[in-house]
């Protein structure tokens, strides 16, 4: 029994995604993956939780892969990851999440990274076209704020993922990778239902605590444009 949680739109299992089949029969795919990096953030001096410096099964894009196999070719998903590891088969599309405000620490390079990509695979997504950059202007997008805050250390604005889900096609919202549960909280603040899939014990905890705090996470909006 992998089940976690659950409310009108929102149902949260514990586990191996590549071991849960359920999520796969939602409508439309809306992930974000280990990158496949190996990622490793800096430490957060000014965290209130503790906080983990890197991200379960990091190593490779193996998890994506095997996640985008079971959801199958041709069906509508948006799947972030990085320039710096290979992109998934069948990209339609390449958006990029632009983070204005963020403002590094000390670096060593005359330029630091500010965006993240987003993969479109599959079609029937809708809605006023718009630029293919999406920029959020909230330093809490940051590796600082809401990090700091929700002790997860990639955590996406819910703002962001709003306006993901607005231009997707109508549906259960499947995000395997939930994290700190951004996809779901967006998700059910719009109304639609949504089921994700989480490996770690305290990030479900971490989801269950914001989708029982947070009728509808308003503040995460501000300064999305
Ligand atoms: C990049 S983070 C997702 C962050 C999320 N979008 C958010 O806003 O907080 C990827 C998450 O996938 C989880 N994860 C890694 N491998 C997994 C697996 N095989 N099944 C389920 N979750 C997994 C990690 O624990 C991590 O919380």
């Amino acid at each position: 029994m992998t089940l976690y949680y659950e409310d009108e739109y929102v149902q949260l299992h514990h586990g191996d995604c590549r071991g849960i089949r359920g999520w796969t029969r939602a409508d439309v795919l809306v992930t974000d993956p280990p990158y496949g990096v190996a990622w490793l953030s800096g430490q957060f001096s000014n965290a209130k939780v503790p906080i983990e410096t890197d991200v379960a099964g990091d190593a490779d894009t193996g998890a994506r892969d095997a996640v985008l196999e079971m959801w199958g070719k041709n069906r509508p998903a948006l799947v972030f990851g990085s320039w710096r590891a290979p992109r998934p088969q069948d990209v339609n599309n390449r958006l990029i999440w632009y983070k204005a405000a963020n403002i590094p620490g000390h670096r060593t390079q005359p330029w630091f990274a500010a965006d993240e990509e987003i993969y479109q695979l599959g079609t029937g997504f809708i809605g006023k076209p718009e630029q293919n950059v999406l920029v959020t202007h909230d330093r809490r997008d940051g590796a600082h704020g809401e990090v700091a805050k929700l002790g997860h250390p990639t955590p996406k604005p819910v703002g962001l993922m709003e306006r993901l889900i607005a231009k997707c096609p109508p549906g259960v919202i499947a995000d395997p990778f939930a994290g700190s549960g951004a996809t779901l909280l967006a998700a059910r603040n719009l109304g639609r239902k949504a089921i994700g899939v989480e490996l770690e014990e305290k990030y479900c905890e971490l989801i269950v605590k914001r989708l029982s705090q947070q009728a509808f996470d308003f503040s995460a909006l501000e300064g999305v444009s």
